[in-house]
């Protein structure tokens, strides 16, 4: 038997027990003519000690341990003469009677520490290593109940847990395929899914009625902290349903797991217009753990020889409490953050409500503290607040104002842990790219226009809001989905609208709309990002930290050196040219 107990288990009451207990050795201190040694496994570490009165043999082997062997250790639990009350063991101790090494170890290119001294690149081409650290392991752990607590709920609501492939034909619209050549059918590929979109929807058609999976997708896009090219879904569908079931259903969900794994009750979920959340956030996914709303003040910024804000389609601000005091320094810094390429903006004008009621701005030339005053009000600022304003483009320069209000939000310490969840709702159907000349759909293209704006899908394409609905937490889109079309005829006008020719439309999505010929109920849905919630509860800054195997930055697998080159052999199997990089 290698153990009767685990690392993290033993307390006050197991004191003169006999115990084994297997392991890794976490650190070894020598003390005296005694040995301590912390034998971890996933469960905690308990202390070992060895005296060298009573048993100079078995502290001579145990001197020669090192960090990362692999022992197992029988012994008695004794009562610690000086405990350690930041562990849950720190009561008791082993005085080890035997110690079998059952695999040593080399040194380990890092400490297995909390604050390691082990860089990213390091840790992640050890990452076997790295996941022996509490931390990281930890956020497994979190991953692990949530898609269980995940499993358990939507089962008991009557949801199937389907399988479906991997291996799927590309299509075109959304972001890139990751790619699969196949040998027995020479020059053509398989592309590894987005998502499951379609197959759920077929579900639908078969009569699933209630469908959900866990399930890997993959996307060839630029990877960002929140972003990964392959990562988890929690994929959901379900027929004879509106938009109003699907928000209910998965907010319930959503409550559930915030109940029964970080034991959080939640509001009901705000809802908020697409336009709206352009208007008072300048973003579609708001962070609304603080306020310092947009407010547009073009109207009241008119005709007084400002020609910047005259020339502006628009001018906005934000209202920063407590703030007047802001230095010269402060400011520049902050108008140096607008300028940045990323942001963009041309420059920041600033108004101080000062105290006794003294306002200062930046363009004091130009509009009286009467003027002025008319913009705090708007902006509800008072007496000690700061106003920041920008101008230009609306949407651009809503865009601006929403990264300068999450700078301000981070500054002041406003993102603070609690968890705001809210749905947006509303959004466009299509969106229109100027470069390619047409018409992309905002979600995907399977997303059904609200019944009340299809007409407007010939006359004003832009104008058309979709049933669509995204969840966001804390200003990250957690999960996002739709009420589909389940009409071909719909289907194939929505295509049209997209530049696909009946031809090309069959070609990719005939199966589907042969399908929808064969009794499509009406249904919808929503996908979430799992990895993205489990962040979001562990409070992680990117979602890497909660996979187990993540790609770097570069989309590479460092530890196995994935993407490489293939042999020639598999390459002339597999019927692919190789041209040398240019
Ligand atoms: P969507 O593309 O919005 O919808 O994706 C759903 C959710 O998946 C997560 N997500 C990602 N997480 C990590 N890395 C990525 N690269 C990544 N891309 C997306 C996000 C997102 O909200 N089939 C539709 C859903 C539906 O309509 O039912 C879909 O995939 O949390």
């Amino acid at each position: 038997m290698y153990r009767t107990k685990n690392c993290g288990e033993l307390r006050q009451e197991n004191i003169n027990q006999e115990v084994i207990l297997s392991g890794w050795i976490h650190k070894v201190r020598k003390f005296g003519g005694m040995i301590f040694a912390d034998l971890r496994d996933r469960y905690g570490i308990t202390q070992l000690v060895f005296n060298n009165e009573k048993n100079a043999a078995l502290c001579e082997e145990a001197g020669r341990l090192g960090r990362e062997w692999v022992v197992q250790a029988q012994g008695k639990v004794s009562e610690r003469t000086n405990k350690n009350p930041n562990l849950p063991t720190g009561d008791i101790e082993i005085t080890v009677s035997a110690l079998t090494v059952l695999n040593p170890s080399e040194t380990p290119p890092f400490t297995i520490e909390t604050d390691t001294d082990g860089g990213d690149d390091l840790r992640m081409k050890y990452r076997y290593l790295d996941l022996r650290r509490q931390a990281v392991r930890q956020n497994l752990e979190l991953r692990h109940r949530i898609a269980f607590a995940v499993r358990t709920y939507l089962d008991s609501l009557g949801f199937l847990e389907v399988e479906t492939p991997v291996l799927v034909a590309s299509t075109p619209e959304g972001a890139r395929d990751f790619v699969v050549p196949s040998r027995m059918n020479p020059g053509q590929f398989y592309a590894l899914p987005q998502s499951p979109q379609l197959f759920k929807q077929l579900l639908m058609v078969s009569g699933f009625d209630r469908y959900f999976q866990i399930v890997k997708c993959f996307r060839d896009e630029d990877l960002r902290s929140d972003r990964q090219p392959e990562f988890t879904q929690i994929d959901c569908e379900m027929s004879f349903v509106e938009q109003e079931d699907i928000l209910n259903i998965f907010e319930g969900l959503t409550k559930h797991l915030f109940k029964t794994i970080k034991g959080v009750e939640l509001p009901s979920f705000p809802r908020l217009s697409y336009s709206d959340a352009m208007k008072f956030y300048g973003s579609d996914k708001p962070d609304t753990r603080f306020g310092m709303k947009i407010v547009e003040i073009k109207d009241l910024t008119a005709g007084k020889g400002f020609g910047v804000f005259d020339n502006s389609e628009y001018v906005g601000a934000i209202c920063v409490d407590n703030c007047a005091s802001y230095t010269r320094r402060q400011i520049d810094e902050l108008t140096e953050f607008v300028k940045r390429p990323q942001t963009g903006a041309g420059g920041l004008i600033y108004v101080r409500l000062e105290s006794g009621g003294l306002i200062k701005s930046s363009v004091d030339k130009f509009y009286s503290p009467d003027d002025l005053k008319l913009w705090a009000e708007r902006a509800g600022a008072k007496e000690g607040d700061l106003l920041l304003i920008l101008c230009g483009k609306t949407e651009k320069t809503q865009k601006q104002l929403c990264e300068l209000r999450l700078e301000m939000g981070a500054r002041l310490g406003l993102k603070s842990n609690t968890f705001s969840c809210l749905w947006i709702t509303d959004f466009p159907l299509l969106e229109y790219d100027e470069e390619l000349g047409r018409f992309f759909a905002k979600h995907h293209p399977f997303t059904s226009p609200k019944p009340e704006d299809i007409p407007l899908l010939d006359s004003n394409p832009a104008a058309v809001r979709a049933n669509a609905y995204d969840m966001i937490i804390n200003g990250v889109e957690i999960g996002g989905g739709s009420i589909r079309i389940h009409n071909s005829d719909l289907q194939h006008k929505m295509f049209s609208t997209l530049g696909f020719s009946h031809e090309k439309a069959d070609l990719q999505f005939g199966f589907l709309m042969n399908a929808f010929k064969y009794g499509a109920p009406p249904h919808g849905g929503i996908a979430f990002g799992l990895d993205r919630f489990v962040s979001i509860f562990a409070g992680l800054d990117s979602i890497r930290d909660c996979i187990a195997f993540p790609k770097n930055n570069s989309g590479r697998d460092v530890m196995m050196d994935a993407p490489s080159a293939l042999a020639q052999e598999q390459l002339d199997e597999l019927n692919l040219i190789v041209t040398p990089n240019k």
